[in-house]
């Protein structure tokens, strides 16, 4: 029996078909590579000595899919394709709404047919909106993303939700994610982000290689303790873990169980810089920039409930955050493209 991990070659997914290999599951991935690479297989294969089963298809294509479903005896399926650029979504909708929702619809209906209706889907805290007052909870409300990708986000978790009152044979967790940063202690794979990136570690890290100049610090006049923009980053291989969780979970429990995968603790964009510069013993130059719009004050999980009810916590703190990040970048300062 094997894990099909959607969206495998990417960042996440990359990570947590380590941490699935390393605990012996078998994995099929499926990726169309739109925002991924194909030496990250090799990367994975020399991280774990195991082989990946590999099929570059598109989820959208449900007669490749079904294929993919009779070839392998699939048990549960890891959902983390999808296209996540926010500033895109807004300029793109339709191509969001597209390639998210009625790719995930198409990969349901395939999973349907084939009798596999277990399922992780990679939620995110943008479901939280502008509204809750963190630290967020699973209970709070969840219909006011402020952007078209987020808004897929609330859309899969009802289409899941309804999916699973119409079928109780059907096992599903959503995981909301934080913001996960850093990279394998290997080096060996890590986040690759197309032109100039959007996120915060993955500027910083471009700016520390020299790719880019200076970091925009956007605004300072937040409600924080330093006015700079205060957020729950976690470890991409902890985050991963929290996947073996779930499925887990999955087995032991049928219907939606939702869960957040954070650290429950918020750090300044300034306390990323200087925990930053002084683990990797680099300057970062920075200038102080208006706020970018959509931007809160302050997003951190409340992480107590996967504690309890996944048993799964946070292990690595933020300087090995920062150390993996800079390891990654610095080892691969093109990405996977040397
Ligand atoms: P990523 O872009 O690195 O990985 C997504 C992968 O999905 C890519 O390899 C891409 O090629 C593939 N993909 C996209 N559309 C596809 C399709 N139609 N068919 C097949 N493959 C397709 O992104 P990531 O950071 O690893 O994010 C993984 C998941 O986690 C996404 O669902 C994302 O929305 C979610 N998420 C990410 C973050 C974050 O900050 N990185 C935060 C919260 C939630
Ligand atoms: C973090 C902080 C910025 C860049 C995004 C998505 C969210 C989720 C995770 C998918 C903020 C500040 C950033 C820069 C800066 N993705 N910043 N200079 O916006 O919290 O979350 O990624 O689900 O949906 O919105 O993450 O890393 O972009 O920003 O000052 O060059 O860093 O203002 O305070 P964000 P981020």
């Amino acid at each position: 029996m094997a894990i099909l991990v959607t969206g495998g070659a990417g960042y996440i997914g990359s990570h947590t078909v380590v941490e699935l290999l390393e605990q012996n599951y078998q994995v099929v991935v499926v990726d169309n590579l739109y925002n991924s690479q194909i030496e990250v297989l090799d990367r994975i294969e020399e991280i774990t000595g195991k082989k990946v089963k590999f099929y570059q298809i598109d989820i959208l294509d449900k007669a490749a899919m079904t294929q993919v479903f009779a070839e392998n005896e699939i048990e549960a399926v890891i959902h983390f394709a999808s296209y996540k650029a926010v500033g895109e979504s807004v300029i793109k909708p339709l191509m969001y709404y597209h390639n998210n929702i009625e790719g995930t619809v198409a990969l349901l209906e395939v999973m349907n047919h084939a009798g596999v209706k277990d399922i992780v889907f990679s939620s995110s805290a943008t479901v939280y909106g502008e509204d809750n007052p963190s630290p967020l909870k699973e209970s709070m409300p969840t219909d006011t993303a402020n952007n078209p990708y987020g808004y897929t986000k609330v859309v899969i978790e009802h289409l899941l939700q309804d999916l699973a009152k119409a079928d109780s044979e059907w096992s599903v967790t959503l995981l909301r994610y934080f913001n996960p940063i850093g990279a394998h202690e290997s080096g060996r794979i890590g986040e690759n982000p197309n032109g100039i990136p959007n996120n915060l570690m993955p500027y910083i890290t471009q700016v520390a290689i020299g790719k880019l100049p200076e970091l925009s610090v956007f605004g300072q006049d937040y409600q924080t303790h330093d006015g700079t923009g205060v957020r729950d980053y976690i470890h991409v291989v902890d985050l991963a873990k929290g996947h073996i969780k779930a499925l887990e979970k999955n087995k032991e429990q049928l219907g939606v169980k939702v869960y957040n995968l954070g650290t429950g603790i918020g750090f300044s964009v300034l306390d990323l810089v200087k925990a930053f510069q002084t683990v990797n013993h680099i300057e970062i130059p920075y200038r102080l920039a208006p706020r970018r719009p959509g931007d809160i004050d302050i997003c951190f999980a409340d992480a107590s409930k996967a504690k309890e009810e996944l048993n799964w916590q946070t292990e690595k703190t933020l300087e090995d955050m920062c150390r993996d990040s800079w390891n990654w970048q610095s080892q691969n300062p093109k990405g996977y493209c040397e």
